[in-house]
């Protein structure tokens, strides 16, 4: 029975171990490990060392490259990648010594590479000696270089801080289904599974003291509830408050048509919630709202179709590249959502593999994607209307400076809306959350009004 035991937790090392080498030098994401090879991140184990690895992985190459004599070869990285598994385990985890480093060794056979147990035991051996004097984490923040420094320069009082909550675990952010139910029935329903929970600061958020899987949830086959960030659950309040002002402060007519485009819809997450939003809030006028929904990504738009239906949610999608106008029916909208194609970094908690994939290149190229989808959107707002533009990203260069630059061409018809969200701060243009704070993700928010 102990040898079957060993064999299973070498097995779970292995499956991490394919899924760090998979991200670090086959350039696949967790996302992809997640949807492709299950069988490698079967065990919560294996999840969490895949996911503490790569949280750690600048610190843990630099510290294991000390006990090698020289490189591995590139048809070895398997076994590099097992080593900074174990070397994860052994720095981060109360596990024992012992267990540790023989069910890694193990894992050398499952890699087929027996041939590799002296050397992974020898180097975790000696890790194990020289732990107690290392000074990590705090020795090093984690982060590739350029995006330490880009944080730096974009945070001069905060990147510390914020680098260190980037190598942190996000908690699990609900959104309550209004449609189904309160927040507070929600509420009773998790108490009543001895589910762990605090009310979240935005109206419909719940946070769990303990993550765990969305389907052991009550009443998620029923949609009574989602699970999104609570700083994601701003964009549809925002949009939602912004109609509704408006729809009073216009005398908007009795029954009127509102039309709202949600450009960058998959996985429908935000326009989930502003719909739900609406049936449960409707406007004083009783505006009838037409929501139209467009993404570049069949896959992403199938997946959504399943959501919105888990939901309760009648609302089509359908595929369009949102820097393009071919889509359109050239019926102007009055609010358009623009969740745009980000680096993520505001995210980094929830995908550690962001820091090993992203580099400074795809930021540039994010924020000429963003300024060009901006300025092809704003085609379709109706003078009078509202875009709400928004990022999960903590980068200037995405966030306040494509909405500059925007404002350079259009300063005459945009007109920037103030927002004042419960946490974060006003930047020249928006609102920035921050992971330091108040259980949000990373995420920026612009609310441009046409003239
Ligand atoms: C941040 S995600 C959107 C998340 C979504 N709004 C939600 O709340 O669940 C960005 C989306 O933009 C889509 N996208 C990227 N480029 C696009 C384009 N040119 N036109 C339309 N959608 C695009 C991606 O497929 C992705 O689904």
């Amino acid at each position: 029975m102990a040898a079957k035991t060993t064999a299973d937790s070498a097995s779970i090392r292995a499956g991490a171990a394919r899924g760090v080498l998979a991200v670090t030098h086959q350039n696949r994401t967790i996302d992809w490990i997640l949807e492709h090879r299950p069988q490698w991140v079967s065990h919560t184990e294996s999840t969490a060392l895949l996911y503490g690895t790569l949280r750690h992985l600048f610190y843990l190459r630099n510290t294991v490259a000390t006990f090698l004599h020289k490189p591995f070869r590139d048809k070895d990285l398997d076994l590099y990648s097992l080593l900074l598994v174990g070397a994860y385990q052994l720095l981060w985890s109360d596990k024992p010594v012992h267990a540790i480093i023989n069910e890694t060794v193990s894992a050398a056979s499952k890699l087929r590479k027996p041939w590799a147990k002296g050397l992974i035991n020898a180097v975790l051996r000696r890790l194990a000696e020289v732990a107690d004097s290392l000074n990590y984490p705090d020795q090093t923040f984690d982060h590739p270089p350029w995006l330490l420094q880009t944080l730096q320069q974009d945070y001069p009082h905060q990147w510390q801080q914020l680098a260190m909550a980037n190598n942190t675990q996000a908690p699990m952010v609900l959104r309550v289904n209004l449609n189904q139910n309160t927040r507070q029935e929600y509420a009773t329903l998790l108490t009543q599974h001895g589910i762990a929970h605090q009310l979240g600061v935005s109206e419909q958020a719940i946070v769990l003291e303990q993550p765990l899987p969305s389907h052991q949830l009550p009443g998620w086959q029923q949609g009574k509830v989602a699970v999104q960030d609570m700083g994601a659950q701003y964009a549809a309040t925002v949009l939602h408050n912004t109609l509704q002002q408006h729809a009073t402060a216009q005398a908007t007519q009795n029954g009127q048509l509102l039309r709202v485009l949600d450009a960058c819809a998959a996985p429908g997450g935000k326009l989930a919630h502003f719909l739900e939003l609406c049936s449960a809030r409707p406007t004083q006028s009783n505006s009838h709202i037409e929501t139209i929904a467009i993404d570049i990504s069949q896959p992403r738009i199938d997946a959504t179709q399943g959501i919105f239906a888990r939901l309760g949610h009648h609302q089509g999608i359908q595929r369009g590249d949102a820097c393009q106008l071919d889509w359109w029916d050239r019926q102007p909208f009055d609010y358009v959502l623009m969740d745009a194609p980000c680096s993520g970094t505001g995210t980094i908690r929830r995908h550690p593999d962001i820091k090993v994939l992203l580099s400074a290149d795809a930021i540039s190229s994010h924020s000429a994607t963003q300024l060009s989808m901006l300025h092809n959107l704003w085609q379709t707002l109706a003078p009078g209307g509202t875009l709400l533009y928004c990022t999960c990203s903590l980068l200037q260069a995405e966030n306040d400076a494509v909405i500059s630059r925007f404002l350079e061409t259009n300063n005459k018809h945009a007109n920037v809306q103030q927002i004042q969200l419960p946490s974060g701060f006003a930047t020249r243009h928006g609102w920035q959350l921050l992971p330091t704070e108040s259980h949000t993700d990373g995420f920026y928010y612009a609310l441009l009004h046409k003239q």
